[in-house]
């Protein structure tokens, strides 16, 4: 087959469940990842020939596609700020408005105050990862409650070339975390129950729940616990950062007050949606 009539084929295959863009989007993706080119080299050979090997592997991920199981998974990694990190079922893909969560942090945190971090949830290790990047001279440790979450991060870590301190900890019930930190940072669970029937089957059925969920009775869970955690372990004007659901910005910065937090900045992501938090204490 060749690579135009591929293209085809998705197209004539995935119509139905994807917008044309997006359909457009994963051929690339899946040219650049088993074929190593780009959209200029398909432009400028659009009738190369696919060999048997090249149009099984593309075949295979179209077939999955059409299950809905996240072209991340498929090929089994993403980028975030830049770097590749490994990604399977065990983890949640990383977003973009994660990476502006990120950025803000970078630019809010001066290296020489910015000694210890900590990232809360850390599932493929994407935030903490990317701020031991950025702050090398910087001790950085993430917790999850999820073992296999850890085990990957661990691996996206080595890859990327820095040194994280992994552990295994449930925020909700262990906070024997004894140590003090300069930021504090986590993108918990955040997404109501309720909220899943606006959700897509490439999320619902495929990303971890545990990593999405949180029960309507109590839509601020995690932050109510990192919140506390926070307000007893980061030095005087340590930084706290969370990304949130849209719904609960103000929420979130009344929780904030009241554990005597003070500069609560709420910001909105690429999509005008309020997403994010950052406090001193
Ligand atoms: C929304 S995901 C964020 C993953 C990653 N930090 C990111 O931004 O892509 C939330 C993470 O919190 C972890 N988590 C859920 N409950 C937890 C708990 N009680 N204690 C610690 N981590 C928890 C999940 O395993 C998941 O990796």
């Amino acid at each position: 087959m060749e690579l135009i009539s591929f293209k085809k084929e998705m197209h004539a295959q995935l119509t139905e469940s994807y917008p044309k863009n997006e359909i457009d989007s994963f051929f690339y993706r899946l040219l650049d990842h088993h074929l190593g080119m780009s959209k200029m080299d398909c432009a400028l050979h659009p009738n190369r020939r696919l060999s048997i090997s090249q149009l099984n592997e593309l075949m295979s991920a179209l077939n999955q596609l059409q299950k809905h199981i996240p072209l991340q998974y498929i090929i089994g990694q993403t980028s975030f700020q830049g770097s590749f990190f490994h990604v399977t079922p065990s983890v949640l893909i990383p977003r973009p408005e994660t990476e502006e969560l990120v950025a803000w942090a970078i630019d809010s945190a001066q290296p020489p105050s910015v000694q210890r971090i900590l990232d809360i949830g850390t599932g493929s290790g994407c935030i903490a990862i990317s701020l031991a990047k950025a702050f090398p001279e910087a001790n950085t440790t993430a917790i999850d409650i999820s073992k296999s979450a850890l085990k990957l991060a661990k691996q996206n870590a080595v890859q990327n070339q820095v040194i994280v301190d992994f552990q295994c900890v449930n925020i909700l019930e262990n906070q024997s975390v004894a140590d003090s930190y300069d930021l504090i940072i986590s993108n918990p669970p955040y997404v109501t129950f309720s909220e899943k029937k606006q959700m897509n089957a490439n999320v619902l059925d495929h990303e971890p729940h545990r990593a999405l969920f949180v029960p309507d009775s109590n839509p601020l869970l995690f932050y109510n616990a990192i919140g506390s955690f926070a307000s007893q372990h980061l030095s005087d004007n340590g930084l706290l950062f969370f990304e949130i659901n849209e719904q609960y910005g103000k929420s979130v910065v009344t929780l904030l007050k009241d554990l005597k937090f003070h500069d609560i900045e709420l910001r909105k992501d690429f999509r005008g949606k309020d997403r994010m938090i950052r406090a001193k204490k």
